[in-house]
């Protein structure tokens, strides 16, 4: 089983980018936590990061996998293209946020892109992305 996560823009910036909401670590040592724990569940992982909405359409469009993990960034609160991404695909797709989007300011609060996801994981910093991988290795075991 293999699945693929996908960060938006100024992801890239986590370690240097407002530490105290998104921690200190940066994506890449995020990544390998990730790609760890994934090896103790018996998960494949490839990641994916872009600044650049029409890449990240893109990759989903594209993506070989049994799921997605995406962290869309602010694309989250407005792109509709990247709802329409989502839906236009059979993989199913769990949106993750590293910071608690509803305790947050005002324009945060929505997502666009949650109705089409699987769910919303949002507030436990990188251990979004881990219980997000836990779902998928529970889901895709049942079948
Ligand atoms: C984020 C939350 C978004 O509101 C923000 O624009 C981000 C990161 C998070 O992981 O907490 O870029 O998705």
């Amino acid at each position: 089983m293999k699945i693929l996560i996908i960060n938006g823009p100024n992801l890239n910036m986590l370690g240097k980018r407002e530490p105290g909401i998104y921690g200190g670590e940066t994506l890449e040592k995020i990544n390998r936590e990730i790609e760890a724990r994934a090896e103790i569940l018996g998960i494949g992982v490839d990641f994916f990061q872009s600044n650049i909405e029409g890449e990240i359409i893109g990759c989903i469009q594209g993506a070989q996998c049994g799921g997605i993990i995406l962290n869309a960034g602010a694309l989250t609160h407005y792109s509709y293209a990247v709802r329409d991404a989502v839906s236009s695909v059979d993989t199913p797709v769990v949106e993750v946020h590293l910071s608690n989007i509803h305790a947050r300011e005002e324009f945060r609060h929505k997502s666009v892109i949650s109705g089409v996801c699987a769910g919303q994981i949002s507030g436990f910093g990188k251990y979004s992305y881990i219980l997000a991988l836990e779902y998928f290795k529970y889901k895709l075991e049942e079948n």
